[in-house]
């Protein structure tokens, strides 16, 4: 286990941990609206740039432990062998708590997050593992140091611990105890997430060699978290004047920009399809024909939108198979 990881968690935990008989909890899945794209700390999952991000309500993971003769996992009801990369990422996780005790556990997760919406769960899934491990051993760890763990799982979820806006500073420290993701208060009942499925296949590279491969070779990628740090104040300010479009603007302009580091890498990165493409265009011309919506979009294929409740019936009608999401129902 890497010593800088262990020393973080032995810094929080008691020594011994004392069970409950079962610990059980619910993360929101979380999109991105100034993204995180580069790490200055591969161990910590440090990142060489702030984020922020808004939650999917009701779409996340529910998490399920309870102590057992031996370790199982389970994934929406089925039970997957250990050597499965699923759930041998989350035994490696819940090890970084047990340490050298012995604690088998049932490890029951249920995604909610309908496969149809081509969402990926492992922001929502760390985060909720993070916080049933909390309530299992009573731990009552502050929400700022559960985040700093859930981060340690996937830079994203130190941002699925709360509902709405969130923001991800990136800190200073080494250790990374700056490096802390909090809630923004705001309650933008109006404001909705619209999620195009383009494509169900797996991703051909990880969020993390994506990351790694653009930071190291794309002539772009220097001048990125400046930018990035600028539209993450820009959002944060949309957010407090309840601008939609100045948040969707700098959004859209925010994850294409991203893109742009990934494209300029050598060899050229991309995770566009080209119902991407299609999907990015009809976006614009939608704006342009006078439909305020703006698009985003992560380390895959998917387009996810950008509306107000208003114009939630023009989005379906435009966008053929958008699930909308209301972030704060
Ligand atoms: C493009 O959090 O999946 O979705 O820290 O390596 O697990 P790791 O990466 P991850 O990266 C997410 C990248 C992104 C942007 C974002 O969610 O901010």
């Amino acid at each position: 286990m890497n010593e800088r990881k262990a020393q973080f968690f032995n810094a929080h935990l008691p020594n011994t941990l004392q069970p409950n008989s079962c610990g059980e909890a619910f993360a929101p899945s979380n999109i991105a609206l100034a993204k995180y794209w580069g790490k200055r700390d591969y161990e910590l999952n440090l990142p060489t740039n702030g984020s922020l991000s808004i939650s999917l309500g009701t779409l996340g993971t529910r998490t399920t432990l309870k102590p057992a003769d031996k370790d199982s996992v389970s994934l929406n009801g089925k039970s997957l062998s250990l050597d499965t990369p699923f759930a041998q990422k989350v035994i490696a996780f819940i090890d970084l708590f047990r340490r050298s005790q012995p604690l088998p556990l049932t490890i029951e997760t249920h995604n909610t997050i309908p496969t149809a919406a081509g969402l990926a769960s492992s922001a929502s899934g760390f985060a909720a593992l993070t916080l049933a491990i909390n309530d299992l051993f009573n731990l009552d760890l502050a929400q700022t140091t559960l985040s700093a763990m859930a981060r340690i799982g996937s830079g994203s979820a130190s941002r699925s611990l709360w509902h709405g806006f969130v923001q991800w500073d990136k800190g200073e420290q080494t250790d990374g105890s700056d490096s802390i993701a909090q809630p923004i208060a705001s309650n933008w009942r109006d404001l909705r997430v619209g999620l195009l499925a383009l494509s169900h296949a797996e991703k051909h590279t990880t969020s993390r060699d994506g990351m790694t491969h653009t930071a190291e070779t794309s002539p772009l990628f220097s001048v990125w978290p400046a930018q990035a740090e600028r539209d993450k104040a820009q959002i944060h300010q949309a957010i407090v004047n309840q601008d939609f479009h100045e948040l969707g603007a700098t959004a859209e302009a925010n994850a294409l920009a991203m893109h742009a580091t990934m494209l300029a890498a050598r060899p050229s990165l991309t995770y566009f399809l080209p119902e991407t493409l299609a999907t990015i265009a009809a976006v614009q011309k939608a704006r342009a024909d006078g439909l305020p919506v703006y698009l985003t979009i992560d380390a895959g294929p998917n387009v996810k939108l950008l509306y107000l409740a208003k114009d939630e019936a023009d989005i379906r009608h435009t966008f053929a198979g958008v699930a909308c999401v209301n972030p704060f129902q």
